[in-house]
């Protein structure tokens, strides 16, 4: 691990609150009689869609997505590469992507763009984490679980580096 000091910005309590709370509204927001598709894009929200997934009172499926477009940077390099496809088609079905942290927005442009070609009935984006002020590409998010600033966090399944994606809360890395 690289010497740095972490700093608890949202506890383990305060996600989990909240996403009982995003849970209850998606429960309400979708039919209950067809599989709501949980699009999880990797690596970073594999923690949170476990929760959320249990949050959620209506039949799931996981689906995974890989894409990547950071490396080991702290900055977007502004091109997305796709690492792991669908491994289902979704043609039809109601899908949610499930996103760790929308910062730029350049990974749900892209991923939009890629998903509306294989024809779903509806697409709508849940993230545990929005950095509004760091928007290049305007996306509409359906639920957000906190905004934050423009800090750099890592923790609940985000990275610095491939290092403390397994933290139990999210915190802020300071170097
Ligand atoms: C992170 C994060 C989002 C994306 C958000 O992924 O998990 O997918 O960046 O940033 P953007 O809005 O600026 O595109 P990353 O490329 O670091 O991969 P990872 O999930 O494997 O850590």
């Amino acid at each position: 691990m690289p010497a740095a000091s972490l700093r608890v910005f949202l506890s383990a309590a305060q996600i989990r609150t909240r996403i009982e709370e995003m849970g209850k509204q998606i429960t309400a927001d979708y039919p209950a009689g067809t599989p709501l598709y949980l699009v999880g894009i990797l690596k970073g929200s594999v923690v949170f869609l476990s929760d959320l997934a249990r949050a959620i009172k209506l039949p799931v499926r996981f689906e995974f997505i890989g894409l990547s477009s950071y490396g080991k940077d702290k900055t977007t390099s502004g091109e997305v590469q796709l690492t792991k496809d669908l491994g289902t088609s979704v043609e039809g079905a109601d899908i949610l992507i499930v996103e760790d942290i929308v910062d730029s927005g350049v990974t749900l442009t892209y991923l939009l763009q890629v998903l509306k070609q294989r024809k779903p009935r509806s697409i709508q984006i849940a993230t545990l984490l929005d950095k509004p002020d760091r928007r290049q590409r305007p996306i509409d998010v359906a639920y957000v679980g906190f905004q934050i600033p423009n800090e750099f966090v890592v923790g609940y399944g985000l990275d610095y580096a491939e290092d403390y994606r397994n933290l139990p809360d999210i915190c802020i890395l300071e170097p």
